[in-house]
């Protein structure tokens, strides 16, 4: 399935993702500047993402954690998710999903 990544410069990267894979190690593996530090634990919140407002509403919602965790996060917007907790799904190809501007990527 195919998921569109616009970043904060507005570059587009369409990645191509399996079911069950996770929406942060898709995003990191196309080269996207998701740090994700805590390799999903929630602890973090640097895979924040920014959903495109008619997939956020397909999605299953957010656990407790999650919404607790994007409350820490720069730039959190309504639609906003931890890619790390998104799992790819059949019912998923098209996904289109914004790098927020405040995120950056300390490995590089
Ligand atoms: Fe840390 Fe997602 S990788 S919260």
């Amino acid at each position: 399935m195919k998921v569109t990544f616009t970043t904060a410069d507005g570059e587009v990267v369409v990645a191509q993702g399996e079911s069950g894979d996770s929406l942060l190690r898709l995003a990191q593996a196309a080269g996207l500047p998701l740090e994700g530090t805590c390799e999903g634990q929630m602890a973090c919140s640097t895979c924040h993402v920014v959903i495109a407002q008619e997939w956020f509403d397909r999605l299953p919602d957010a656990s407790e954690e999650e919404e607790d965790m994007l409350d820490l996060a720069a730039g959190v917007q309504r639609t906003s998710r931890l890619s790390c907790q998104i799992v790819l799904g059949e019912d998923m190809d098209g996904l289109a999903v914004a790098i927020p501007a405040e995120s950056y990527d300390m490995r590089r």
